[in-house]
């Protein structure tokens, strides 16, 4: 990674809830993080812990009782979170896509996919008709759907899952957007084309140098295809640093657990899972100090009390646990 990119987005002590009648959910807990251009962004950290949440907020896609209620989302200098409708339309497809974890979130079920797509392009873009069809047949070819000229005159239940994802992907990038948000995009599919589709993003990352943020459970994935990863815990970021910073040198013992409960991409055959012990944290009703406190098995005194401010580490590898905080004398 070079020094000198140009930043890109920079989210700043992002804070989300949704105010359900049982109470206030702090899904996202003030986060913050800079992206430069045609960096790759990994995001780990178990279910609920607020990672769709976050990449939602940042598309303006949050559903009521769901609120950005502190910090800032700037992209290219702008805040997002002052977007009024209009310019939220114009920046989603256009400057940042996002992939869902199911292509029916976004596919419409009534047009065909040629037309979606070569829709999306039309309406950031102004090209002619002809022009739009030919920039889909040659999408359409660059995510790897065989005869795109047949292809794109079906409907979007005619396709396989996997089809159906790379449409998705095709119709986040047409556009040549310089953010693309991938939200658990290969979960849904079997092992080979979860392998295609990586490749895939991959190959079209290295062209056109678009941002990305992967969201994903699968720590393996991250390895292949990131080149900084932030850890999540209970709608914080607990670590974040280099591929290699958090592969080999996890300091928080999150992360540690995190690694054990993965598989192994080396594993030979079947390997026992370590799961991390306790269970998650109660969103409603989070306790005082660290989250992580309660399961964590190096838990102090001062962690139940605080929350444990950052400590870099150096190189962009920060941590939040009261175990790297130097002392004073
Ligand atoms: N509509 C909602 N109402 C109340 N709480 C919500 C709602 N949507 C999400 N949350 C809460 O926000 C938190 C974060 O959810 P989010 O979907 O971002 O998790 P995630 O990290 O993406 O999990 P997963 O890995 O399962 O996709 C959760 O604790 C969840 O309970
Ligand atoms: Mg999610």
């Amino acid at each position: 990674m070079s020094e000198n990119r140009e930043l890109l987005l920079s989210v700043k002590d992002l804070r989300v809830s949704f105010f359900t009648h049982a109470g206030e959910v702090k899904a996202v807990g003030g986060i913050s993080y800079d992206l430069h251009r045609g960096e790759v962004m990994g995001i780990v950290g178990e279910s609920g812990s607020g990672k769709s949440v976050e990449a939602y907020s940042i598309m303006g896609l949050l559903q009521s009782p769901g609120r950005v209620i502190g910090g800032s989302i700037t992209l290219d200098g702008e805040n997002v979170l002052d977007y009024n409708k209009e310019q939220l339309q114009k920046m989603r497809g256009n400057r940042i896509s996002m992939i869902f974890q199911n292509p029916m979130t976004c596919l419409n079920p009534v047009y065909t996919v040629g037309n979606q797509i070569a829709e999306a392009l039309t309406a950031h873009k102004n090209v002619s008709h002809a022009d739009a069809r030919a920039a889909v047949i040659e999408m359409l070819k660059l995510v790897g759907i065989p005869n795109p000229e047949k292809r794109m005159k079906q409907y979007p239940h005619e396709l396989s899952g996997g089809m159906r994802q790379r449409v998705m992907i095709a119709l986040a990038l047409i556009c040549e957007p310089d953010l693309l948000i991938a939200d658990e995009p290969t979960t849904a599919l079997d092992v080979t084309i979860q392998a295609q589709i990586l490749e895939l993003m991959k190959d079209v990352q290295k062209k056109t140098q678009m941002a990305i943020i992967f969201i994903t459970h699968n720590l393996g994935v991250v390895a292949d295809i990131c080149d900084r990863v932030s850890v999540m815990y209970a709608g914080k970021i607990v670590e974040t640093g280099s591929v290699a910073d958090i592969f080999y040198r996890p300091r928080h013992p999150y992360t540690l657990g995190l690694l054990a409960s993965m598989p192994r991409v080396d594993a030979q055959e079947y390997e026992r899972l370590v799961p991390i012990e306790g269970t998650p944290v109660d969103m409603l009703n989070p306790p005082p100090g660290c989250a992580f406190a309660p399961r964590c098995e190096k838990c102090m005194n001062i962690c139940i009390k605080a929350d444990p401010p950052e400590t870099d580490l150096g190189d962009g590898h920060i941590v939040n646990c009261w175990m790297e905080v130097p002392r004073d004398e």
